[in-house]
């Protein structure tokens, strides 16, 4: 979204005529962001063999999928869905990896047969899948590097030791032995970064320790660092510049290479790198109102189609697209859920008049996917901006939607009065 002068655009689309055209709440996507991520992406990493494999799960929309695809990414999928929605909309199974965690072996074992990569992430399902296979089917292994991150973002920090993912580096004995046992060829050494990684340092730690870790098995053909990979939401926070990543990276991926006596592919699996600044989440404020000495915002939206502010207390910024140039006041923007429900807590808003269009940026990862209709409420519709043109690409749901699957068994002669 960008503003000029007095109005903001996507491609040069008038953000409030995207709003009118389809209605609030709405989630519009520009690809060209998309498309821009991923070329830096490669940027970044343009002297290795690089395959960026799309974590659908931040946004799980065929369209952008079909955009991923078209510009040659791969897909990074955790659930039966995710893999056949991929397989539907063209990807070769080859490109798809499914990384699920703590699943039933019989997911595995369907997703093996699709001929999709597997990610093995527990001894129990490792065995099982090499008593099943034994060699005919390569896997990889997600490890828990046992690091511990500079903040104690319990929700979201996921190499310490004690998370729930990744077979711990005290357990590699074990892979070992049960690889040998069944013939079971490791193609893959998987980590995933989680998005608290934010320096090239303690990324480059973690990457040691898997270099060092992958030395021990001689089959692999790549090595995957998972997602995590943080974009600039204006927080403030500090991020990872991933073009200099690439730059300090890809030597030292060289140099493992050397020493393992291979050249190995070097897989990623972004997805709110490529997707999340490209979403906005419109919305129009109904209700404004004051209680003790706050200014509420109350939007036709919520923590049903955005939990990730009341969720992880994530920053999305707002911004009033109907009056950029209103005198600016503090407010607090809130959802309509019957809930605590804040989007955004005491933030300088130009004026906020009942009925400008308010929008919630950096919202498309984790935005729609994440969405419920709690409350009974509609999951927004989805727009993406394409070639100078705002087109549907999920409608909202309706009510009928919300009966679809319901069945009444509350027959007169049932009920007890
Ligand atoms: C295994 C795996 N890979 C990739 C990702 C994508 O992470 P991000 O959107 O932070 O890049 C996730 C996110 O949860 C994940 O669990």
């Amino acid at each position: 979204m960008q503003r000029i002068d007095n109005q903001y655009y996507i491609q040069g689309i008038r953000v409030e005529d995207i709003a009118q055209q389809f209605g609030t709440p709405l989630y519009v996507y520009d690809a060209d962001h998309i498309l821009g991520q991923i070329n830096r992406f490669r940027q970044g990493f343009s002297t290795v063999n690089l395959q960026i494999k799309y974590a659908c799960k931040a946004l799980t929309n065929i369209n952008i999928m079909k955009l991923m695809l078209s510009q040659g990414v791969g897909l990074d999928t955790v659930s039966l869905s995710e893999m056949r929605m991929g397989l539907e909309v063209g990807f070769a199974p080859q490109d798809i990896v499914f990384t699920p965690n703590c699943v039933g072996i019989e997911e595995l074992i369907e997703a093996a047969d699709l001929g999709v990569r597997i990610n093995i992430e527990n001894l129990s399902n490792l065995e099982k899948f090499a008593q099943h296979y034994g060699s005919q089917i390569p896997v990889c292994i997600r490890l828990n590097p046992h690091i511990a991150t500079q903040n104690n973002a319990d929700k979201v920090d996921w190499w310490h030791n004690q998370s729930k993912f990744g077979i711990s580096l005290d357990q590699m004995k074990d892979v070992k032995a049960i690889a040998q046992q069944y013939s079971l060829p490791i193609n893959g050494i998987h980590i995933h970064s989680s998005s608290v990684i934010m320096t090239p340092e303690v990324f480059l730690k973690g990457a040691e320790t898997v270099f060092e870790i992958a030395l021990g098995f001689e089959n692999l053909e790549f090595i995957d660092f998972g997602g995590g990979i943080k974009v600039n939401v204006g927080d403030g926070k500090e991020v990872i510049d991933i073009v200099e990543l690439g730059q300090q990276l890809d030597p030292v991926f060289q140099a493992f290479c050397q020493k393992y006596g291979r050249t190995l592919e070097l897989w990623f699996e972004p997805g709110r790198f490529l997707v999340g600044n490209a979403g906005t989440l419109l919305t129009e404020c109904k209700v404004r109102k004051r209680n003790g000495g706050t200014e509420f915002v109350g939007v036709d939206s919520g923590l049903n189609h955005l939990i990730r502010p009341m969720m992880y207390d994530a920053y999305h910024e707002i911004v009033n697209v109907s009056n950029p140039e209103g005198a600016p006041q503090k407010y607090t923007v809130v959802g309509n859920i019957c809930e605590i429900d804040n989007l955004g807590k005491d933030r300088q808003l130009p004026e906020v008049r009942e009925g400008d269009i308010i929008a919630l940026k950096s919202a498309g990862a984790y935005g729609y996917s994440m969405a419920s209709t709690y409350n009974s409420r509609f999951r927004p519709a989805e727009v993406l901006v394409i070639n100078g043109e705002a087109r549907l690409i999920r409608k909202r749901d309706t009510y009928e939607d919300f009966m679809r699957n319901q069945i009444d068994v509350t027959l007169e002669n049932s009920i007890t009065q």
